[in-house]
């Protein structure tokens, strides 16, 4: 069964975040799956590892979908964001190029980031029972005023506004389209994409990681979603998220 994401769309005025609005919502009410709660001011948005998520009011994309994936076994959850990744990467190239998935889930175009997702996850049973996929997507601000490294947006790559309810329509058929692979079992293309969509994939860089500074190439990443890398004398390495960091990016 196909899940329609932004089948119904909520829109809440102004709110901290809308992933602790959908979290809200899930406990309370159990909105349908592919619910999306969108806001045009969310002032307390959250990022990775309790960072904030800064968005001037009006100009991007700052939503949250609920989804209920409750045949994943959670060693699995990888899987929602390859699809949801790639997802933006569709949506991203219908208007630029040089867009890649900064592993794990954010995405760039050439060596800045444009947009970012916060995956939160609740387990019932070893399976993920409610998923809440909340992005950020930089759509029309022209300044930054965060210490967010190296934040662009759509209209500092083109040049042009894009009106946020036509981004939205066209992100929620890459999500409907992208997310369905998972349902139809074709997990094997959505690796493959996600793969090729990979930021630096096979480049020889910088990186750091607890013990030393090396450098090395992504190979890809494994069945759990970690990043594998290759050291120059052929040895691999797997990291979990923010085991590893990537040295000389722009501003990194
Ligand atoms: C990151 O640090 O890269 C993740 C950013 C995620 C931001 C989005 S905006 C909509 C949703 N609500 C939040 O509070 N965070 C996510």
């Amino acid at each position: 069964m196909i899940v329609n994401i932004g089948s119904k769309i909520i829109r809440i005025d102004q709110i901290d975040s809308t992933n602790n609005y959908a979290a809200e919502q899930i406990l309370t009410k159990r909105p349908q799956e592919g619910t999306l709660f969108i806001s045009d001011r969310q002032v307390g948005g959250r990022g990775q590892a309790s960072n904030r998520w800064e968005s001037e009011p009006y100009q991007n994309l700052t939503f949250s979908v609920v989804l209920y994936p409750d045949y994943l076994p959670i060693q699995e959850q990888f899987l929602i964001s390859k699809a949801f990744s790639l997802s933006v990467v569709d949506f991203l190239r219908l208007h630029t190029d040089r867009v890649t998935i900064k592993w794990p889930n954010d995405i760039y175009v050439g060596n800045r980031k444009v947009c970012g997702m916060l995956i939160e996850n609740s387990i019932h049973h070893d399976k993920i029972g409610s998923c809440i996929v909340g992005i950020g997507l930089n759509i029309n601000q022209m300044n930054f005023v965060s210490d967010a490294p190296n934040p662009i947006s759509l209209k500092q790559i083109t040049g042009k506004t894009l009106p946020l309810d036509l981004a939205l329509t066209q992100l929620c058929n890459c999500m409907t389209h992208r997310y369905a692979a998972i349902l139809e079992d074709q997990c094997d293309a959505l690796h493959h994409d996600y793969l090729f969509a990979l930021y630096r994939l096979g480049e020889w860089h910088h990186f750091a990681d607890q013990n030393t500074d090396y450098i090395g190439r992504i190979l890809g990443v494994d069945e759990f979603g970690r990043l594998v890398i290759e050291d120059q004398k052929g040895r691999h390495s797997s990291y979990n998220f923010k085991e590893v960091r990537y040295l000389n990016t722009e501003s990194e």
